[in-house]
């Protein structure tokens, strides 16, 4: 790393437009979004892309996300926008929604993955806006972590894995939503949520028709099997330790099964809802705290996904949300976490 700017308290622009000369330059910016954490590049030049790939260690065929500041940077990239995808980035922009457009040829291969399409977002965050605009093209950026760790959500969590990986690093404090954009595609003039986020199925029902929630997000994977986003395929938010994805619309059955459970192993640790803390206190068990609601478990999600090692337990019990508003999106990332261990009682 050349240069950190602290932005948490006071939004500095000299050092966000340095950091915006650097991306024009072919450097890398660790950058906040009010989503996760990006590590960003000129998004029009190989062999700024490029030097993402290796700073990830991501698979070449994982496509990244285009970010932009204004409409005219979208002319640039994309091509033949439906009157559909259209009213859904003025519904949704600025923040945190992806669209898959048609790509124009002047996207390099690298930020695609080779596909015809490319992933566009208006980031609301505004250190994230200036910095586009600063750069002047639009960045590509995926979430800050090393590929198949959780995604960085403020600058504590990523620096030992990033630091000396990128050129600039930009402190903007804990992101506010805490996981990532919804991703979506139109197909046959039907809404495709590839990614859930906090952008949920019913605000898009508000503008489209036809809104199908893609089978993979809850569903397990088999080998080989054709996915619409090359993201839903890879190992992903995994800690070293096992874990194990706990859920139950009551509140008694679901404290009482992670207690039974837990019993089995030496040194379990528990993630539970604030509120029932208490619960597991008399119990010869570890506990961690996520949040009551659900805004702050998606904020928190991440972070503690992060945490859960360093007790060094021999089994990790999630409590699981309702897969309603979010909360879907929160679970989409758990059961990844847990490698789809799951029960539901
Ligand atoms: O909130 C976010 O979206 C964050 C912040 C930094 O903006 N970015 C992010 O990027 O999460 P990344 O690369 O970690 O995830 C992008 C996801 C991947 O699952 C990728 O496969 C999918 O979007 N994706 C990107 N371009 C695509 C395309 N053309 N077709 C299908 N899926 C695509
Ligand atoms: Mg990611």
């Amino acid at each position: 790393m050349k240069k950190y700017f602290d932005l948490k308290e006071k939004i500095e622009e000299q050092g966000i437009e340095e950091a915006g000369i650097g991306i024009q330059k072919g450097e890398l910016v660790l950058f906040p979004t009010e989503t996760v954490y990006g590590i960003g590049a000129n998004g029009l030049e190989e062999k700024a892309v490029k030097k993402i790939f290796i700073a990830k260690g991501r698979k070449q065929d994982n496509p990244l996300i285009l970010h932009i500041a204004n409409m005219k940077m979208l002319e640039q990239i994309a091509q033949n926008v439906t009157n559909l995808e259209q009213r859904l980035m003025e519904a949704f922009w600025p923040g945190p929604f992806t669209i898959i457009l048609e790509r124009k040829p002047n996207v390099p291969d690298i930020v695609t993955g080779g596909l015809n399409t490319v992933g566009i977002r208006m980031p609301s965050n505004l250190i994230a806006q200036k910095l586009i605009e600063y750069a002047k093209v639009p960045i590509a950026a995926p979430s800050a972590n090393v590929s198949g760790r959780p995604s960085g959500t403020n600058i504590q969590d990523i620096f030992e894995e990033l630091s000396e990986k990128v050129d600039y690093i930009i402190d903007g404090g804990q992101c506010e939503i805490g996981l990532e954009s919804t991703v979506v595609r139109v197909i046959n003039g039907e809404v495709h949520i590839l990614r859930p986020g906090k952008i949920t199925k019913e605000q898009i029902e508000k503008i489209a028709e036809k809104v199908v929630i893609d089978s993979h997000i809850l569903g397990d994977l088999k080998p080989n099997e054709p996915v619409l986003s090359p993201g839903m395929k890879y190992k992903h938010y995994a800690p070293k330790s096992k874990c194990m994805l706990i859920y139950s619309k009551e509140n008694n059955k679901l404290v009482e099964t992670i207690k039974k459970r837990a019993k089995e192993y030496e040194n379990p640790l528990i993630v539970c809802h604030h509120h029932n803390i208490n619960q597991y206190e008399n119990e010869n068990t570890k506990v961690v705290d996520m949040g009551e609601t659900l805004e702050e478990i998606s904020k928190n999600t991440f972070k503690v996904l992060r945490k859960v090692d360093s007790y060094h337990p021999d089994i990790v019990m999630i409590e699981g949300v309702e897969k309603e508003g979010i909360g879907l999106a929160v679970m989409n990332r758990l059961l990844r976490a847990c490698e789809h261990h799951y029960i539901e009682i």
